[in-house]
């Protein structure tokens, strides 16, 4: 068999790259990866014991929390908060940051986390992939203060690292820390996540389109006619309407074949549906280090300037040609006032 390289010898090996090398990012990342074994134990048994369906409570969005929700929120809470190399935590599932206070000298720690712990939770009941994205920063407050909202409310191109975890068929963790995109495959028997997918890289060009449809009457009208466009018959169109319902698992796909996932604004939904923070930074991110793009439509992802903790907008990801095409339907009509 080949020797295939685990992510924990991969983490070492390429420590060099981080600009600051003092083995804390490894750390982080490593408790990241014990964080993700816990969660897909959970998820994998999800049928099994009383751990499925709705825990009776909303989060500050409004939205059910799925009790998966709750304990893979606890995971990563537990887990990050830990080890001395986290001073903050932002999750979807939490009404406001966390400020993790380090054991020997208060606030020491560097990095902070904003995580979406389980993402594609409606899919959980129904035996379909779900994911958890997480967002890695420097604190930009200094050192020896508690954490402030100045430290979450950073741009996207100032991650130092990100990436996600898929529950699927097989679960699988991708990352990057701005030199490219790779992907480890958990073997569950053995309990160790090996490199299977390294350098992963979009297709210049795709053709799947992924996107909520159903709701194809409340889209703006450049979205309208992009949608027309992938359903033409003319040269490699009409292409292949791919929906999973979890971002992860789509954009995972289209990573890998080629595509393009979209949520854009809607009447029902005029910021769009996804979090800056937890899941379009860290999306956009990796997207771009495996040579494709993440727009909000009109504009590069990375680029927006944060200004709340929950913030909602749209997102074009995927393949590079394939979310230019879509702005360029988009520029033909004129951004409204938020977008
Ligand atoms: P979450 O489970 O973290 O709330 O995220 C769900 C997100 C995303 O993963 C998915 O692509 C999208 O919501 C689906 O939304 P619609 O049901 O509106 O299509
Ligand atoms: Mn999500
Ligand atoms: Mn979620």
């Amino acid at each position: 068999m080949k020797n295939h390289k685990t992510l924990g010898e991969y983490i070492i090996e390429n420590q060099k790259d981080f600009q600051y090398t003092t083995g804390e990012l490894s750390r982080l990342l490593s408790s990241i990866k014990l964080a993700a074994k816990v969660v897909n134990h959970e998820v994998n048994k999800a049928g099994l014991v009383d751990i499925l369906g709705n825990a009776g409570d909303t989060n500050i969005q409004g939205e059910d929390q799925q009790k998966l929700d709750i304990y893979a929120n606890e995971a990563f809470m537990r887990t990050l908060s830990n080890r001395e190399i986290v001073c903050g935590i932002a999750s979807e599932e939490e009404d406001d940051f966390v400020i993790i206070e380090g054991k020997n000298r208060s606030h020491d720690n560097k990095y902070i986390v904003l995580i979406d712990p389980l993402d594609g939770s409606s899919n959980i009941d129904v035996n379909v992939s779900v994911g958890t994205i997480f967002s890695i920063y420097r604190r930009v407050t200094p050192i020896g203060t508690p954490v402030t909202k100045e430290d979450f409310l950073q741009p996207g191109n100032l991650q130092v690292a990100a990436g996600y975890v898929v529950y699927g068929t097989s679960t699988m963790l991708v990352y990057t820390t701005g030199h490219g995109v790779n992907g480890f495959t958990l073997n569950p028997a053995l309990g160790t996540f090996y490199l299977s997918h390294p350098s992963m890289k979009f297709p210049e060009n795709g053709n799947i389109y992924s996107i909520n449809e159903g709701y194809y009457v409340h889209f703006p009208q450049g979205v309208k006619d992009y949608l027309k466009y992938c359903q033409e018959e003319e040269g490699d169109r009409p292409y292949s309407a791919r929906y999973i319902g979890s971002l992860v698992s789509d954009f995972h796909r289209n990573m890998i074949k080629g595509g393009v996932y979209i949520y854009p604004t809607s009447s029902k939904a005029p910021q769009g549906k996804l979090r800056l923070l937890y899941e379009c930074n860290p999306i956009a991110f990796l997207a771009e280090q495996a040579g494709g793009w993440a727009s909000d439509g009109y504009k590069r992802i990375l680029e927006i300037k944060p200004t709340e903790l929950h913030q909602r907008v749209p997102i074009f990801v995927g393949s590079k040609n394939m979310v230019a095409d879509a702005e360029k339907f988009m520029a033909k009509y004129p951004q409204d006032a938020d977008y």
